[in-house]
């Protein structure tokens, strides 16, 4: 780890989202913007930096362009168009590919030497769009990946069983989009298998795993329905991967992670799946022993991926 240092492309809802959430919870030193739009990220430079009296650290916010990127540990990517309602996160792929494939040789020339974060839908390939325009080992390039659809499983549980969402383990993997799934044989609630618990527990039932599974799965087109974007839930999923990496938590968390076989589903892409997290970026995907049923839900997931992948020519 160079120094403390962030830049993130992009200064849009998410990109935004995830700045003034890094301000609040005082994660890093250094913070730089860069957008097109010049002017609007020097407008959320001097704004962020108005809030700086109340913040729990001192920091220096600026708004900045890709020479920046150089000395910086991480570079944060959310440039991109989102989703409208009723489109998919794969219906944005081509319009984001050559985005991402633009910025990432932007950050590449500047002689940066981190790691980079993709939040850009769709997450999963736009990562492997930057992956191999970086030329970083893959260790040093992940994406938001299914992090945020963990956290909203972990909130929809709570819902029923009344138990602290931070108390539940629990992943979905796969695709960030409508392939994931719930790895339900590896759920616990504390120490607690989430099997167990549902025979112990009135509150939650069997039947009540498919409603939660597809409140997740929908949650983004029921908010993009109503607001027409989603921003703090992925803002705080990036601060988190940030803090995991800037402390060198070696904590575990599923992000889209390259995949070169460690689980058996295709290789060369990059998909959801739990992962160590610490300053040199991914330590290592971890292997759980899938279910049939879900080692099928992943290869499908894995698929989809590499399909669009291949449709691609990268
Ligand atoms: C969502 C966006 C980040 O799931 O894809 O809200």
């Amino acid at each position: 780890m160079k120094n403390n240092r962030v830049v993130i492309v992009g200064t849009g809802f998410v990109g935004m989202s995830y700045a003034y959430a890094l301000l609040n919870q005082g994660v890093v030193e250094e913070l730089v913007l860069i957008d097109l739009n010049k002017e609007k990220a020097e407008g959320e430079a001097m704004d962020l930096n108005h809030g700086l009296a109340f913040a729990p650290r001192k920091m220096s916010i600026k708004a900045g362009d890709y020479s920046d990127c150089k000395d910086a540990s991480l570079v944060v990517i959310t440039a991109g168009v989102n989703q409208k309602p009723g489109e998919t996160r794969i219906d944005l792929l081509n319009r984001n590919a050559k985005i991402i494939q633009t910025v990432t040789s932007n950050i590449m020339k500047s002689g940066f030497d981190g790691i980079i974060l993709v939040a850009s839908n769709p997450v999963d390939i736009l990562t492997y769009v930057a992956w191999k325009e970086s030329k970083l080992p893959s260790s040093r390039v992940l994406g938001s990946g299914t992090s945020l659809d963990t956290a909203r499983l972990r909130y929809e549980i709570s819902k029923y069983i009344h138990i602290d969402s931070r108390n539940i383990h629990a992943y979905i993997m796969g695709e960030h989009g409508d392939s994931e799934f719930v790895c339900w044989s590896k759920a616990y609630v504390g120490a607690k298998p989430m099997l167990d618990v549902i025979e112990s527990m009135e509150e939650i039932n069997f039947e009540d795993l498919d409603h939660i599974y597809q409140s997740v799965r929908d949650a983004a087109q029921e908010i993009i329905q109503k607001k027409n974007a989603t921003y703090y839930g992925i803002g705080m999923a990036l601060v988190r991967i940030t803090q995991a990496i800037f402390n060198n938590e070696n904590r575990i968390m599923p992000i889209s992670a390259y995949n070169d076989g460690v689980y058996d589903i295709d290789k060369d892409l990059y998909i959801g799946l739990p992962a160590v997290l610490n300053r040199d970026g991914v330590h290592h995907v971890v292997n759980l022993k899938l279910s049939e049923d879900e080692q099928i839900k992943l290869q499908k997931s894995a698929k989809l991926l590499k399909d669009s992948l291949n449709q691609m020519n990268l």
